[in-house]
């Protein structure tokens, strides 16, 4: 496990929101939350997305570059992505709710309607054996290849699922949830909480609703995350808050 401290780290996300024509609330705020607990133990951080998702990250990333990957078909984007890796050389790769590519090429939402006109190919990132972690919590997301045979069995979960792997899936109720969990096993391992603050994610949100997210259920610009209040974010990171303070 040492290697996950080691070295640059490539995070991509965002989600299309086909109902609101926007991205998603969900995986922007996981993002920058582990990309701002790298950067507390001084590791390198940057941030991989699309032309939708862009500008909710900007504000937040800090020192990080938002490096923006074309939206485009798949020869293209393979070769865009293996440029992206010779430049950035990155020791690691975080995907948070982040849609992967289904058997037949094509980007669905869990709804199963088709967002590959508005989605870049960055599973390509994934498939050159940088080792990886993938976070998701729908069964579409990058990562979710590991559990591709399980996926359609489940009544709530797409009967087409992302086919992309990584080296550890964490899945989640929501991923930004899932986010803040690896920030607090990274607490527990480092030994200092470097779990974001509730109060700062719950502005943090508003702003990047304010940038032009929504929630990806309702595909309302309100602050909530899948339907999920600033309350209820606040009480889940209080546990991970205590849990990362009681070792
Ligand atoms: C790919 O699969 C999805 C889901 O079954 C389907 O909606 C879509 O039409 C298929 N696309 C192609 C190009 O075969
Ligand atoms: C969102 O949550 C509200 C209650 O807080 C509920 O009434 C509504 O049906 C939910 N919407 C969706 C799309 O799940």
């Amino acid at each position: 496990m040492l290697w996950i401290t080691l070295g640059h780290t490539v995070i991509v996300t965002g989600f299309y929101v086909i109902m609101a024509g926007k991205p998603e609330t969900d995986g922007p705020p996981g993002a920058i939350a582990i990309g701002r607990a790298l950067q507390a133990l001084g590791r390198k951080v940057t941030y991989v997305t699309d032309s939708y998702t862009a500008p909710v990250l900007q504000q937040w990333a800090g020192e990080a570059d938002v490096v923006e990957f074309p939206i485009s078909g798949i020869e293209e984007s393979k070769r865009h992505a293996a440029q992206l890796l010779q430049d950035l050389q990155p020791a690691l790769l975080i995907s948070i709710e982040r849609c992967g590519r289904s058997r037949n090429d094509t980007y669905l939402n869990m709804r199963a309607r088709d967002i590959t006109p508005q989605t870049a190919r960055l599973d390509y990132l994934f498939d050159g054996g940088i080792p990886s972690v993938g976070i998701g919590d729908g069964g579409n997301e990058i990562g979710m290849g590991n559990l591709v045979d399980v996926i359609p069995s489940v009544d709530s979960l797409p009967d087409d699922p992302a086919i992309s792997r990584v080296d550890r899936l964490v899945i989640a109720s929501v991923s930004n949830w899932g986010g803040y969990g690896l920030v607090a096993a990274l607490s527990q391992i480092c030994g200092r909480n470097i779990l974001p603050v509730a109060d700062d994610e719950a502005q943090m949100v508003q702003g990047m609703i304010d940038a032009g997210a929504v929630d990806g259920t309702t595909g309302d610009a309100v602050p909530t995350v899948d339907n999920f209040s600033m309350d209820e974010n606040s009480e889940l990171l209080a546990r991970l808050h205590s849990v990362v303070s009681t070792g």
